[in-house]
């Protein structure tokens, strides 16, 4: 498996793959691979695969832009080492691994700003979040002209705002989002789980138990976004440890909130675990 540097080796390798007939799926991840990660590359090779041939390219690249001042950018977890070994055990062709001058070079002044969902949910909490997202994933889109791109579920904010930015500038890419993966108790898998203290890891199943409640409560006919928030907050209640962010109920694409949940609403919860923010969340049946 190749390790690509620079824009212009991986614009040159996807040019290349394309004239020798083969499509090409990207596997954008800010390293610290695990199984939700595995997940998508192997959705991609699948993917691949279903065409006659293609080929995979994972980008691992912590994004500065992405944090906010008081963020964990610079104790974010990195592996690059184990982040190759797993994508090439998956299945990717090559890893894309800019450094942060080769994605904004001196004097970068160009960003890309999805407005209205890049305020809510996360964007919310975590102003200018969005607008990192958005800059980087174009970068990245521009670059290797994929396909496919494949992103996780458990970012849902996150995933309506890159479908808006890809519809918007016109952008060739297919947007694939694949299911949640979770630990056997429920705990939706995040790089950020590395953070967590035993107990603190104990409190996070709070956010799974939330959207279970959730989901179980549209499913036996509960329609109200104020009844399935109301129930939910309860749930967080219990748990005095942790900091509820957000228990939204909203229109998956522009992630507005609903009175009246219909199927493919967006439920998704954000809460502080110590000092640890994780999110997770479910499309209502
Ligand atoms: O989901 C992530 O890991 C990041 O937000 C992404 C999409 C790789 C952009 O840096």
């Amino acid at each position: 498996m190749e390790i690509l540097r620079t824009v212009a080796e991986l614009r040159h390798w996807s040019r290349q793959e394309r004239s020798r007939g083969n499509t090409v799926g990207l596997v954008p991840t800010m390293g610290a691979l695990h199984a939700g990660h595995a997940s998508l590359i192997r959705a991609a090779r699948i993917r691949a695969a279903r065409d006659s041939s293609g080929s995979v390219a994972v980008s691992i690249f912590v994004n500065p832009t992405q944090f906010g001042p008081n963020e964990d950018f610079a104790r974010y977890p990195r592996s690059f080492d184990a982040d190759c070994a797993l994508a090439q055990a998956e299945g990717a062709d090559v890893v894309f691994a800019p450094t942060v001058e080769e994605l904004y070079p001196a004097g970068a002044a160009t960003f890309v700003e999805v407005e209205g969902l890049s305020d809510r949910l996360d964007g919310a909490s975590r102003p200018g979040h969005f607008r990192g997202v958005a800059t980087v994933v174009a970068k990245l889109l521009i670059a290797a002209e994929p396909d496919r791109a494949f992103f996780g579920q458990k970012d849902a904010a996150q995933v309506a705002v890159v479908r808006r930015m890809v519809a918007d500038l016109r952008l060739a890419t297919e947007i694939v989002v694949c299911p949640i993966v979770r630990e056997p108790d429920g705990l939706a898998l995040s790089s950020r789980n590395v953070y967590l203290s035993g107990a603190e890891r104990a409190q996070a199943l709070v956010l799974s138990r939330a959207v279970r409640q959730a989901e179980a409560l549209a499913a036996s006919g509960e329609r109200h976004a104020s009844a399935l928030i109301a129930g939910v907050r309860q749930t967080f209640a219990a748990v005095s440890e942790i900091r509820t962010d957000y228990i939204e109920v909203v229109d998956w694409a522009t992630l507005e909130p609903v009175e009246i949940a219909v199927p493919g609403t967006l439920f998704a919860v954000a809460a502080y675990v110590g000092p640890t923010r994780l999110i997770d969340n479910a499309i209502l049946p």
